[in-house]
């Protein structure tokens, strides 16, 4: 038995020698170290030979299954030596430029929340960060928004297994964390972050989105404070000469309530299928503090006043580059990302 091991490992050794190719080298090793080969049958029938055989074979064929993977490391290194000796080395040109390295970049909104968030800072605004995942309290009771009140339809809400713990619906509870940390001190703040709404998913709504929520809390803080800021705002976002306009609107956290219409931008007002022939895009959600939502904050209402806001950096985006489905910007797909 010996023998013949000796001998079958033999003829392989002097057929690698005649190997010059990965594909025979493969098969070469399958055939000769594969689990069908001649050596592991040995190897792994052990088991059934007389006791007294067992050491003595067991050694011999190890050795000789050794010598085989050596001998084919071996021829390994020597075809790959004498593929890069054949190598034409005259064609090896240094002055050929390197291979360029991807860039990465932002996405495309958080590129707009950068913007946004600069432009606020130039106006003393500073970041205050607020949790995802939030209190019913403070999400809705806090917020002038009472269980039960038709308010609430507004914003259908993710809740969790414990009872009173949501995922915000809107960056507006931050308002209350920064007014209960900051208070009795004045306050300009935004508020940036994701929001997330149980809705049917469609090319104007997604689950997730972001917000850039403001807030200005002091003395003698006045409506005309809010639209000189909100103004200023869109000039420095959009335009020099961009114009506004405040409608009168609905937030039960404010009093009286606005929501900010800027100029469109692509028809410069004259009416186009962006603006749905208006002439204006809605942008924000504005207003004056809420006595009540002063008060849930720590500050007298006698004394202070404040106005807040809240705008959609995603649809802000799609405007800007006419961008006509939300979903793109989770969609992961790089032919839409590479754009920006
Ligand atoms: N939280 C509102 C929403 O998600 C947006 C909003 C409107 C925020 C008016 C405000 C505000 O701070 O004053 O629809």
């Amino acid at each position: 038995m010996l023998e013949s091991l000796q001998k079958n490992a033999e003829k392989a050794l002097s057929e690698l020698q005649n190997v010059t190719d990965t594909t025979s080298l493969k098969e070469w090793r399958s055939q000769n170290l594969g689990k069908e080969s001649v050596i592991m049958q040995t190897l792994g029938n052990l088991g059934g030979l007389p006791t007294s055989e067992r050491p003595v074979i067991g050694r011999q064929a190890n050795n000789i299954r050794q010598n085989l993977e050596t001998a084919f490391q071996k021829r390994i290194d020597q075809l790959r030596d004498s593929a890069s000796e054949t190598l034409p080395t005259a064609s090896l040109d240094v002055t050929l430029p390197g291979r360029p390295v991807q860039h990465g970049r932002l996405h495309i909104v958080t590129q707009t929340m950068r913007r946004i968030y600069a432009i606020w800072a130039d106006m003393g605004f500073q970041i205050y960060r607020s949790p995802d995942v939030e209190t019913d309290e403070y999400n809705f009771e806090l917020l002038n928004i009472p269980k039960h009140h038709p308010a609430r339809d507004m914003w259908d809400t993710f809740h969790t297994d414990t009872p009173g713990i949501i995922l915000r619906t809107h960056t507006s509870p931050g308002q209350i964390h920064a007014m209960r940390e900051y208070c009795p001190n004045p306050i300009r703040v935004i508020l940036p972050g994701m929001c997330y709404r149980y809705e049917q998913i469609t090319a104007r709504s997604e689950i997730q989105f972001n917000q850039v929520e403001g807030l200005a809390i002091g003395q003698n803080i006045r409506f005309t404070d809010l639209k000189g800021t909100l103004s200023d705002f869109a000039r420095r976002m959009f335009s020099a000469n961009t114009a506004t306009r405040f409608r009168a609107s609905h937030f039960p956290f404010t009093e009286p309530s606005a929501e900010m219409d800027v100029e469109c931008f692509l028809c410069s007002g004259g009416g186009c299928s962006v603006c749905k022939h208006t002439g204006w895009l809605e942008i924000l959600g504005c207003g004056m503090v809420h006595p009540t939502v002063l008060e849930n904050g720590g500050y007298n209402p006698r004394e202070f006043t404040g106005f807040a806001f809240g705008m959609g950096p995603e649809r802000i985006t799609m405007l800007k580059y006419g961008i006509k489905d939300i979903r793109y910007f989770w969609g992961n797909d790089l032919r839409f990302l590479e754009q920006f």
